[in-house]
């Protein structure tokens, strides 16, 4: 998913981009469902709740995959629709006015292969619920890729910043906020976004921290040191597996899976 137009964008996606990919992959041999191969057409069904202008679903739909895009913004849908196009995957992208809390008002219940919840739990009115929406919306064997804002993360770049009351105001806030003037209205510890996954009866298979250094270093260091920006990425992928570094990332992204086969019926754990 990286962009040669917009290098340091890739800082912001490439681990969750690989995870999610190899997710699919895996969903794609689970199911015999490889794009274009298959009598059908071929392709998983992957819903991307609140998915906005399709950062993430346009480059899935140009894996072969058919995507629909539910978000309450007019406007992430217009930009979704132009994006699409110029990727030239319109016919693979539906855009869906909705909202995860009324998800299946406009979306078919148990019927996706997979289900993108990013940047959305942070903003519901009940995260719980909207988690709940996003598994039922899940085929057996099903996968959800879950990214939420993380709390230890929030209070580092607090702290560094020289703010160290607000930091210390996250720190201590229930939802993590570090003040009236905060734009997220939750964050979440890994902990905490792990238990609300198996709440909703999901496997965990694995959890990720997400910029964990990218929005600490200088940008000059990054765009003008020769390689500096592959070993960035590097060290970033690195310390997303390490549990060590989940408690001061930026973002937290955990992989789910319903229990069942891609033929079975959906037996979801409690
Ligand atoms: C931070 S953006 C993330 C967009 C996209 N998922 C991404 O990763 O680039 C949050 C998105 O959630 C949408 N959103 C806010 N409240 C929502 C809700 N209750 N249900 C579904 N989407 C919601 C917003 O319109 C916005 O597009």
């Amino acid at each position: 998913m990286s962009d040669p137009m917009r290098p340091r964008a890739s800082l912001r996606t490439a681990v969750v981009w690989d995870v999610l990919k190899d997710a699919l992959d895996r969903r794609v041999k689970a199911t015999g469902q490889e794009p274009e191969a298959a009598p059908d057409g071929g392709g998983l069904d992957v819903l991307d709740t609140g998915g906005g202008s399709g950062n993430f679903a346009v480059p899935v739909a140009r894996l072969g995959h058919r995507v629909t895009v539910v978000d309450p913004s007019p406007n992430a849908l217009f930009a979704l629709e132009r994006r699409a196009a110029e990727a030239g995957v319109a016919d693979r992208v539906r855009g869906v006015q909705g909202d995860v809390h009324g998800l299946f008002d406009v979306v078919e219940r148990g019927g996706y292969d997979a289900v993108l919840c990013h940047g959305v739990l942070e903003y519901v009115d009940d995260p719980a619920e909207g988690m709940r929406n996003v598994v039922s919306a899940l085929r057996p064997g099903g996968v959800v890729s879950l990214l939420a804002a993380g709390l230890g993360g929030a209070v580092l770049a607090r702290a560094l910043a020289g703010h160290f009351s607000e930091a210390h105001r996250a720190l201590d806030d229930p939802a993590g906020r570090w003040g009236e003037g905060d734009p997220v209205p939750r964050r979440f510890t890994a902990e905490q976004l792990t238990e609300l996954a198996q709440d909703a009866g999901l496997r965990v298979g694995a959890v990720h921290g997400v910029r964990v250094f990218a929005d600490l270093v200088p940008g000059v260091l990054v765009d003008t040191e020769p390689g500096a920006l592959e070993a960035l990425l590097k060290l970033e992928a690195a310390a997303a597996e390490l549990s060590a570094f989940h408690s001061v990332a930026t973002q937290l992204h955990v992989l789910g899976e319903t229990s069942g086969t891609a033929e079975g019926t959906a037996t979801a754990e409690a």
